[in-house]
């Protein structure tokens, strides 16, 4: 239980603002266990350093492993941290240091639990000596308790035309529970699924690279939280960001009816970020129950 007056004012200073600063530092200002989603895409490793600098490969892990302390602090335990990065190619070699950070993470307290891939729909044809190009991201999927809230089915997809292809070649075992024939107990019944409009989707997400946003160099599109936070959150959670940029992640929440905390460096990007929230109705701002009781409902997971 927290006293309400104390509640409203922790919350006038957090919920619903971009906050200029070192998300490090600023972190250590906001109480434990206070956010439902983490979304981030933190700076990528010594690129963009024209415009907001670069942290080396060799020194990333280094560089994150105080953040994600304060971050694993923040988080709630039903609560989810998705982490947006990919590795860069160095010397010939992709570098290592995003599998490092995985091992370091777990290390640190987290539950490594997911990685989704993001397919880039869009991504513009090239040609490079020793490799193809580069069309997809990880989104790592952290949690601090293996129960967490999730809510499958607002994100289900269309079926599409797959059933009426697959009902053409419907076998005998397909309409029957088919356990593996190798006894892991694993089965498909595809004919359950056939009559369904909407299925679960696979954890490889195709979403276009394309934002909107041509002052940020590094925003991702307003789809890719959209679809994090509907999955990881309820109307009313909120939603952090430590490192917001063009406030993506914000606008995205506050449409989907969440609140939001997001942390900037550089003020200029807490300025577009709020500039690009200018306008954007908040539909459901409040966290707190009647009397202050800063509570987390019960939910139901696997
Ligand atoms: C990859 S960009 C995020 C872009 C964002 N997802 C968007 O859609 O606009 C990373 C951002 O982190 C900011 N940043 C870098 N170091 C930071 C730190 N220590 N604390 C807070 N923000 C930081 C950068 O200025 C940059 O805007």
């Amino acid at each position: 239980m927290v006293r309400k007056e104390s509640l409203d004012m922790m919350q006038s200073h957090y919920v619903n603002r971009i906050l200029l600063g070192d998300c490090e530092q600023v972190l250590k200002f906001i109480p434990d266990d206070s956010f439902d989603l983490i979304f981030t895409s933190p700076p990528y490793a010594d690129q963009r350093k024209s415009t907001y600098g670069g942290i080396k490969p060799d020194e990333y892990v280094e560089w994150f492993l105080p953040k994600s302390a304060e971050l694993l602090r923040v988080l709630k335990p039903t609560g989810t941290f998705i982490l947006n990065i990919k590795e860069r190619v160095v010397d010939g070699e992709r570098h290592t240091y995003v599998l490092q950070l995985i091992q370091e993470l777990r290390k640190q307290g987290w539950l490594w639990t997911e990685e989704f891939i993001w397919h880039k729909k869009n991504s513009h044809p090239g040609k490079w000596p020793n490799r193809f190009r580069d069309n997809w991201e990880r989104l790592l999927q952290f949690n601090k308790e293996k129960k967490f809230y999730m809510d499958q089915d607002a994100v289900k997809v269309p079926v599409g035309d797959w059933s009426q292809k697959r009902l053409l070649n419907l076998s005998e075992t397909d309409m029957m529970r088919d356990n593996s024939r190798v006894g892991s107990g694993f089965g498909k019944n595809v004919s359950n699924w056939l009559d369904r409009d909407m299925v679960y989707p696979s954890n490889v997400i195709h979403m276009a690279t394309e934002c909107g946003n041509k002052s940020h160099s590094a925003a991702f599109p307003l789809s890719l939280p959209s679809w994090f936070i509907k999955l990881f959150t309820k109307p009313g959670d909120i939603v952090l960001d430590p490192f917001i940029g063009s406030g993506t992640t914000a606008v995205a929440a506050t449409e989907l009816g969440r609140n939001y905390t997001g942390i900037e460096i550089l003020e200029e990007y807490v300025e577009l970020s709020n500039s690009q929230l200018e306008g954007i109705q908040i539909k459901i701002p409040m966290i707190a129950e009647e009397g202050g009781n800063y509570s987390v409902e019960e939910d139901e997971n696997d």
